[in-house]
């Protein structure tokens, strides 16, 4: 399986932090934001990666992260988003990339107190389609937000204004390959995006679409509240440390 990171987007909610500077290139405690992620994919035993960035200081990723040797990595691939057109248009430049592999894309703002091995394992052995991880919040309005019934997920709504569960799906995706075909029929949305919400929706149609519980903490950073408590979060127990085994 190989692994994408997204980090394009301008970071507009994060201004006047994001006005000179990438939102990625931030830091979270003792280390800039887009480590956390590519730490995410290592642990689940990804090793070939490709990072997509956007906006301001892309070349600043080249000088941070290299080849990922930090990261035990030989290798690190780039690619560059024009433009904020939404999480799917940033993902459709893995295409090439990804060469016909499933593959785990990482949001470039999420975090997590553990690690996601297992649920990385088990799609290994899925085969096709994708899963996705929940997590159960206190403000599911900001994010994707499934729809249950018993036990299946029957549709996914984007911020909801009144959310139909208590869990927000993460930013962390496993797909098969059609995932670029599912790209290739979207249209952006009202906030002018090409939405991963929709993707997963179109695997829910499909009937290949799993789900998981992602234990521990997890946070986005995208918004100054977010990224407070990203801070927070991550001085007081770590990142990427819980083991799940
Ligand atoms: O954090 C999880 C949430 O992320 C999900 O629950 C939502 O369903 C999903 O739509 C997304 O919501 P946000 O509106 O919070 O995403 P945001 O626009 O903040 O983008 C998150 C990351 O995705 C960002 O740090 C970099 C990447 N991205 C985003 C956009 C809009 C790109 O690479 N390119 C883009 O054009």
């Amino acid at each position: 399986m190989k692994g994408v990171v997204l980090a394009g987007g301008l970071g507009t909610r994060l201004l006047p932090l994001t006005k000179v500077t990438n939102k990625h290139l931030l830091p979270i405690y003792d280390r800039p934001m887009i480590y956390y992620q590519i730490q995410t994919l290592v642990n689940a035993g990804v090793t070939e990666i490709m990072l997509v960035t956007g906006g301001n200081n892309a070349g600043d990723f080249l000088k941070l992260l290299g080849n990922g040797k930090e990261f035990g990595l030989k290798h690190l691939n780039y690619t560059y988003q024009e433009g904020e057109g939404g999480i799917a248009d940033a993902l459709r430049l893995a295409e090439y990339f990804t060469d016909g592999e499933a593959i785990c894309v990482v949001l470039g703002d999420n975090i997590i107190q553990g690690n996601v091995a297992k649920s990385a394992d088990q799609f290994r052995r899925q085969e096709k389609g994708a899963k996705i991880l929940l997590k159960e919040v206190k403000d599911p309005q900001r994010f994707g937000v499934p729809v249950l019934e018993g036990s299946r997920v029957a549709k996914i709504e984007e911020k909801p204004v009144h959310p139909r569960s208590p869990y927000a799906v993460t930013g962390i995706y496993f797909y098969d390959a059609q995932v670029f075909e599912f790209i290739r029929t979207l249209k952006p949305s009202a906030r002018g995006e090409l939405e991963i919400t929709d993707v997963n929706n179109a695997y829910i149609k499909a009937g290949s679409l799993t789900w998981d519980l992602l234990d521990g903490w997890w946070t986005d950073a995208g918004t100054i509240e977010s990224l407070h408590l990203a801070n927070q979060l991550v001085s007081q127990t770590g990142a990427n440390e819980l083991d799940l085994s």
